[in-house]
C-alpha cells in the first residue's frame, strides 16, 4: 500500500469505530483534527504522513469509547501493524497517541514535533465556536447543567473530580480547562490559531453574563 491507500484505509477505519458517537468525538472531529493538523504541520515542518495517521486514529483508542484504554490501544496497535511496515512508524503513532489524552493535570509532555503537531490540534478543537459547542453538547449529553451561579470552579488538576459530571456546570469546563489550554500550545503556528479561538470564548462569556443577569435587579 502506498501513503494515500494506507491513509484512506484509516478514514474507513476511524469512521467505522467513532461512528455515530454525540459526546464529541465524532467522525468531523476526527477530520477536523485531521485537517487542522496538516495545516500545521506544513507551517512546522513535521511529518504529514506521522501527522495524519495520528490524527485519524487519535479517538480510536479513547477510554470512553472502549472496554478499557489498554483495549483501545492494542486495537490502534492491532490496525497499525497490518497496515504499517516500518516499525519506527507504528512505534511513532502509538506514542502520539498514548501521550495525548488529556485528563486531570495533562500528563506527560509530547517527546516529538509530530506529536505536539497533533495533539495542538485536538486541543483547538475544544476552543472557539467549535469547542463552545461541543462543551454545551457534551453537557447536555452527561445531564449537566449549562450554568449555576453557586457552583464555582473546581481544580481540574484533580483527576478523580475531573470524569465526574454529576458535579458541576458547562461554563465551569471552560475555567476548569478550555482557558487553560492556549498557554499550553506545543508549536508557534498552533499558538497564533489558539489566540483568536481564545479571544473568542472570552467575548461569548462576556456576553453569555450580560445576558443572563439582565433584568436581575428585579423590580418586583
Ligand atoms: P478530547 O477531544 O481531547 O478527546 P475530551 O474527551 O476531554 O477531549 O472532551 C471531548 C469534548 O467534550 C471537548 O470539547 C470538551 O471540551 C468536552 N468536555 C470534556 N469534559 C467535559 C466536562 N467535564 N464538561 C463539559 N464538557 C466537557
Ligand atoms: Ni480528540
Amino acid at each position: 500500500m502506498n501513503y494515500t491507500q494506507i491513509i484512506t484505509a484509516a478514514e474507513n477505519f476511524a469512521k467505522e469505530q467513532l461512528g455515530q458517537d454525540t459526546t464529541g468525538h465524532d467522525w468531523f472531529h476526527t477530520d477536523r483534527v485531521r485537517n487542522t493538523a496538516g495545516l500545521i504541520a506544513e507551517m512546522e515542518q513535521a511529518d504529514v504522513f506521522i501527522c495524519t495517521l495520528a490524527a485519524l486514529l487519535h479517538d480510536v483508542a479513547d477510554e470512553k469509547l472502549n472496554p478499557s484504554k489498554e483495549a483501545g490501544l492494542r486495537k490502534v496497535h492491532n490496525w497499525l501493524a497490518e497496515h504499517l511496515s516500518d516499525e519506527g512508524q507504528i512505534r511513532h503513532i502509538m506514542l502520539i497517541i498514548e501521550t495525548m489524552s488529556f485528563s486531570g493535570g495533562g500528563g506527560e509532555p509530547m517527546s516529538t514535533l509530530e506529536g505536539q503537531v497533533v495533539q495542538d490540534a485536538d486541543r483547538l478543537d475544544a476552543l472557539g465556536a467549535i469547542g463552545i459547542t461541543r462543551v454545551m453538547v457534551f453537557s447536555g449529553a452527561k445531564g449537566r447543567p449549562v450554568y449555576d451561579p453557586e457552583i464555582a470552579p473546581r481544580d481540574e488538576s484533580l483527576q478523580k473530580e475531573y470524569r465526574d459530571y454529576s458535579k458541576g456546570t458547562a461554563v465551569n469546563h471552560f475555567y476548569e480547562k478550555l482557558l487553560k489550554l492556549r498557554d499550553l500550545m506545543n508549536t508557534p503556528y498552533g499558538r497564533k490559531l489558539a489566540e483568536e479561538r481564545h479571544a473568542f470564548m472570552e467575548s461569548f462569556l462576556e456576553q453569555f453574563y450580560k445576558e443572563w443577569n439582565q433584568g436581575s435587579r428585579k423590580l418586583l
